[in-house]
C-alpha cells in the first residue's frame, strides 16, 4: 500500500509529511507563491483528539465554508538563517506565539534542511476569536508550499498536511459543506476533509458573524480539548451525540430542510459548550453578550417566528444561520451582523 505505516506504531508528524511529499521536495522552487484559503465554521463540531500530535479527532465533524472570509498568504524562500513572518502588516518577533507555532510547523517539513521563508499573511477575520482563523491560516500556508515547490498534491493530501497544523484546517480546501472523517488509522492517512452534497448548492443559506470581542481567547482549543476529555463527566456522551447529529445533518442538507439543519447545529454547539462547562476547572468561552444574544435568538424564534439559529466555537462570538428571505428582519435585530453568502 502506498502509505503503509504499521498499525499501533506511534507515527510522528514529520514521518507523515515525508510520506506525502515528493522525494526531493525542496529541489526546485518558483520565485514566490500567493494563495487564499477560506475559513470554515463547524456545524457539527470537532472536540477531542485521539492523537494530539497528529490532530486526529475522536469524532468526524461537518462544516460550511465561508467563501470570502479567510487568509491570504504569500511565501518565498529567503537567504537568511530564519523565517520572517509579517502578520496583518506587522513583522513578528521571533518569540511571538504565532511565529513560534508557524516555525514549529515548518520545521516538520524542513526535516533539518536549511531552507527558510519570508511569509506575509493577512486575515480578514479576527484572529483567535473562535472564528477559525487558524483553519484558513494553515490551509493557505500549505497551499502556498504546494505551489511554491510544484508538489502537485491533491486537496485530500493538502488536507492531511494542514490538519497537522490545526485540525479544523483540513476542512478549508473546498467550498460548501465539508465533512472531516475521523478515520481509523493510527497514522491518520484516512482522516481528511471531503466535499459533500456539491451537487446540491443552497443559495438561500446565509451565515452571519456577530463579533463581540476580537480579542484572543483565554484558552486555546487544544488545551481546552485535552482538559475536557480528561475531566468532563459529560464527555463520554459526546462521540455518540456527534454520530447521531451527523446522521441528522446529512439528512437535513440532502432535503434542504433548514429548520432541521438549524436545530441540529444549535443543539450540537450547546452540547459541546455544556461538556466544556462541566470540565474541572470549568471552561467557559461565553461573555455576557454571548448569553444575551442567545436569549434574543430564542425569543425571535418563539415570538416572531423567525427561523434563526446560532453556533459558537472556542470564543465568545456567535455565528447565526438563517435564510435569505429573513435577512432584512434579522439585520434589524442585529445591526452589527456581517452576513456571508455561502453558495
Ligand atoms: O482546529 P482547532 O484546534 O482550531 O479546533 C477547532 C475547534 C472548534 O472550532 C470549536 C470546532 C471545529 O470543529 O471547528
Amino acid at each position: 500500500m502506498e502509505y503503509a505505516v504499521k498499525a499501533n506504531e506511534k507515527t510522528k508528524a514529520s514521518e507523515i509529511i515525508k510520506k506525502i511529499l515528493p522525494e526531493k521536495p525542496f529541489e526546485k522552487f518558483s520565485e514566490h507563491a500567493t494563495c487564499f484559503a477560506p475559513s470554515n465554521i463547524a456545524l457539527i463540531k470537532y472536540w477531542g483528539k485521539r492523537n494530539e500530535e497528529l490532530n486526529l479527532p475522536n469524532t468526524s465533524s461537518l462544516s460550511i465554508t465561508l467563501p470570502n472570509k479567510g487568509t491570504r498568504t504569500s511565501i518565498k524562500v529567503n537567504k537568511l538563517n530564519n523565517d520572517q513572518v509579517i502578520f496583518n502588516g506587522e513583522l513578528l518577533d521571533q518569540n511571538n506565539k504565532f511565529y513560534l507555532r508557524l516555525k514549529k510547523y515548518l520545521d516538520l517539513f524542513r526535516d533539518n534542511k536549511k531552507i527558510f521563508f519570508d511569509i506575509t499573511t493577512d486575515n480578514n477575520i479576527p484572529t483567535a476569536a473562535g472564528l477559525a482563523s487558524s483553519a484558513s491560516g494553515f490551509a493557505a500556508l500549505v497551499m502556498c508550499l504546494n505551489q511554491l515547490f510544484s508538489w502537485n498534491l491533491s486537496n485530500e493530501r493538502l488536507s492531511i498536511l494542514a490538519r497537522l497544523g490545526s485540525g479544523s484546517a483540513c476542512r478549508s480546501f473546498w467550498p460548501g459543506f465539508v465533512e472531516w472523517s475521523m478515520g481509523e488509522r493510527d497514522d491518520g492517512l484516512d482522516s481528511f476533509g471531503e466535499l459533500i452534497f456539491h451537487e446540491k448548492p443552497w443559495p438561500e443559506l446565509r451565515l452571519g458573524l456577530l463579533i463581540f470581542s476580537p480579542h484572543e481567547k483565554p484558552m486555546g482549543s487544544t488545551e481546552a480539548m485535552i482538559n475536557t476529555v480528561k475531566t468532563s463527566k459529560l464527555y463520554k456522551h459526546w462521540p455518540e451525540k456527534v454520530k447521531q447529529d451527523l446522521i441528522k445533518i446529512r439528512k437535513a442538507i440532502d432535503k434542504q430542510d433548514f429548520i432541521a439543519l438549524g436545530e441540529v447545529t444549535e443543539q450540537n454547539s450547546i452540547a459541546m459548550h455544556e461538556t466544556m462547562l462541566t470540565s474541572e476547572p470549568s471552561i467557559n468561552y461565553a461573555i455576557p453578550e454571548t448569553v444575551k444574544t442567545k436569549e434574543k435568538i430564542w425569543e425571535l424564534r418563539k415570538t416572531n417566528n423567525i427561523p434563526i439559529y446560532f453556533t459558537q466555537d472556542a470564543g465568545p462570538n456567535l455565528k447565526l444561520i438563517f435564510l435569505e428571505q429573513d435577512e432584512l428582519e434579522i439585520k434589524k435585530a442585529f445591526p452589527n451582523l456581517e452576513t456571508v453568502n455561502l453558495f
